[in-house]
């Protein structure tokens, strides 16, 4: 042994010292930003617009170093990066605001300069290439403090109206536009058989043809006709999502949401790929990958759903996305997470907290080939050939000049409409509705009759939403009807039904039901109405001589006890903005159409429910799937 190995300490701390000087190279190594190459020149063939999409992304490609290519790989989370120059630097592609990450102050124009900020950065790289910006615009551009709020998703599953549905998607993308968004994390294709899952609003219905027609209607509102793409829009969350097992959810908060979807060949081909396949034809942009575990797999993991079901079986020629942190939640390393997720096929991570370390590691999982250079490149593709589609590179600022379309009345009118059209009459004795707007004597009450935060429900401006009337550009249910009826009708309003006069009514209105509540937060054993509003409706009901009930929630309630000593039953879903879209209805300006897009559970001993509306405990529901008494127009 040499002499200076001799001493003990010596023998300890020379080897670390050369480790810790090997690691460090390569941490410095692998952490550097993209080497300083030469910019291509202003007419290279991937920055004209007259060269064809297959030539700008092989031109492109063939430029990029591998560490700009894992950028574009990159969905990175607004709030996490402090310096706006790494968006160059690091070559990212893509960036969200999730959870309602929103600029200060949340103005449509607030919106514009701080996506244009991010933008700038990117176009100030080497290459320019411009950054996808995307955000939950779920029930219009609902992070926006002024945009208009259409219904939530399961509202515009009781219209069955697609046509409908695409012009509430396009109005929805104009208003995104503007603010110089071109992507949006909707529609949603979940399947809720279990109304006890905090997400059933985000879905359209539990029907999986149904969920197919009005998904592909909203991918062509958001995209446009043809293979341009004026928003791409994003199908979620494949696969499985809404059929997961009551208690399986793999976060300690949660019930069912992020849990265990029981798998079967024929549930994959019959239910849950035919709203995809639907989404597919229709040639959505992009797919977003659940939270959801498929027999044992995390979905973000799962080969066989993702390159093989999707991408193969679907011929799904978009991206691929995963969702919030799900590449990393289930493994040991975030190494191992990521070698995992993109070799099951997932083209895109989303980032919500450190994109310095994907960089590293995916880097790292290149050099070590345990990712393939072929699937770096298969992936970078298809998000280029998107960012070509949408036109990134000839419009990637938008103007101010654009703004005032965000909560234009022409978008109100819309969602105006969308609302009369999703409301469910479900119980009405002796044809009570509609009302006569000249009737004597109304009164309303309840917990959701003047809350235009309750009514809009979450990822509203708040990812969990606001209860109270704070929102801008809106009109409460109870200002609805104010506004319908005639000058001659009396209408007297308090929360409690609290009524001081001893003069009764000849109808009272009770307008209840769910605070706001965003994903698993809004997991409950037992989804029914608070105490406070049952006290309500008696009271109400004491002081009038019939009795309406109003229901503003998220999925059906628990109300098999209560509905016989209720005279008449309306489900509204999350409105949105309108409440007088709910006026119109009760008053007969427009007639009921809406139908139950998913079965009304008696009890929860029932749930699940399967496609087909059998019951768990093999008891008859409530309500069916597609009930809904029609009237006329007054
Ligand atoms: C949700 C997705 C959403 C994403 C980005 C996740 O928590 O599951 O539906 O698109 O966050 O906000």
């Amino acid at each position: 042994m040499p002499i200076y190995f001799q001493t003990r300490w010596l023998r300890v701390i020379v080897p670390t010292f050369v480790v810790l000087l090997v690691l460090a190279i390569g941490i410095a190594y692998l952490r550097t930003p993209q080497a300083t190459l030469e910019k291509p020149p202003q007419d290279a063939p991937y920055r004209l617009s007259s060269s064809s999409i297959d030539v700008r992304i092989e031109d492109l490609l063939a430029r990029m170093t591998l560490d700009e290519k894992i950028g574009q790989m990159a969905l990175v989370e607004k709030n996490s990066v402090h310096d706006v120059d790494d968006i160059a630097s690091y070559g990212i592609g893509a960036m969200l605001s999730g959870m309602g990450a929103k600029p200060e102050p949340n103005t449509p124009s607030g919106w514009l300069n701080m996506v244009g900020s991010f933008q700038r950065s990117a176009l100030s790289s080497r290459l320019g290439i411009p950054l996808l910006y995307g955000a939950d615009a779920i029930h219009g551009h609902s992070n926006v403090f002024g945009a208009t709020m259409f219904p939530h998703m399961i509202g515009l599953g009781a219209t069955r109206d697609a046509d409908l549905v695409e012009r509430v998607a396009r109005a929805t993308a104009e208003e995104m536009e503007a603010t110089g968004i071109y992507w949006t994390y909707s529609p949603n294709l979940d399947l809720p058989r279990d109304i006890r899952w905090g997400r059933t609003y985000e879905a359209f219905t539990d029907d999986p043809t149904l969920a197919g027609e009005l998904g592909a209607a909203y991918v062509r509102g958001t995209q446009g006709s043809g293979s341009s793409m004026n928003v791409i829009a994003t199908a979620k969350h494949y696969l499985g999502i809404g059929a997961m097992q009551w208690g399986s959810s793999s976060n300690k908060n949660f019930k069912i949401d992020q849990g265990r979807t029981p798998s079967s060949t024929a549930a994959l081909q019959e239910e849950y790929l035919p709203p995809y396949r639907a989404v597919v034809d229709a040639g959505v942009g992009s797919v977003m990958i659940g939270l959801n575990s498929w027999d044992g797999t995390w979905a973000s993991y799962d080969k066989n759903l993702i390159t093989g079901s999707l991408k193969g079986d679907l011929g799904f020629s978009g991206f691929v996305i995963s969702d919030w942190y799900a590449v990393y939640e289930h493994s040991f390393t975030q190494y191992e997470g990521l070698v995992k997720s993109i070799n099951a096929g997932v083209d895109m991570v989303m980032l919500p907290f450190d994109y310095k370390g994907f960089l590293m590691n995916m880097r790292l999982a290149v050099k070590t080939g345990d990712i393939p250079q072929a699937r770096i490149d298969d992936a970078v593709r298809r998000i280029l050939r998107a960012k070509f589609q949408a036109g990134l590179f000839e419009r990637p600022l938008a103007s101010e000049s654009e703004l005032s379309v965000i909560g234009s009345s022409e978008h109100h009118a819309i969602a105006r409409e969308a609302v009369s059209k999703s409301l469910v009459l479900l119980k009405n004795d002796q044809d009570l509705l509609p009302l006569s707007p000249k009737m004597n004597h109304l009164r309303i009450a309840g917990s959701a009759a003047d809350n235009v935060g309750r009514q809009s429900g979450a990822w509203t401006v708040e990812w969990r939403g606001i209860d109270g009337n704070w929102l801008e550009g809106g009109t409460s249910i109870l200002q609805g009807i104010k506004n319908a009826v005639s000058s001659s009708t009396t209408v007297e309003y308090d929360r409690e039904a609290k009524f001081v006069s001893a003069k009764r009514a000849n109808v009272g209105i009770a307008i209840v039901g769910e605070k706001p509540y965003a994903e698993g937060w809004g997991d409950d054993a037992n989804p029914s109405l608070a105490k406070e509003d049952l006290e309500t409706i008696d009271r109400l009901r004491a002081s009038c001589d019939r009795v309406i009930v109003v229901l503003v929630s998220g999925r059906p309630l628990m109300i098999a006890d209560k509905i016989n000593d209720w005279d008449a039953l309306v489900e509204a879903w999350l409105p949105g903005s309108e409440g007088e879209g709910v006026a119109d209805v009760l008053f007969g300006k427009q007639p009921f159409v809406g139908k139950l897009p998913l079965p009304w559970p008696a009890s929860v001993k029932q749930l699940p429910i399967s496609v087909d509306g059998k019951t768990k405990d093999g008891t008859k529901v409530l309500f069916p799937r597609g009930f809904g008494i029609h009237t006329e127009k007054r």
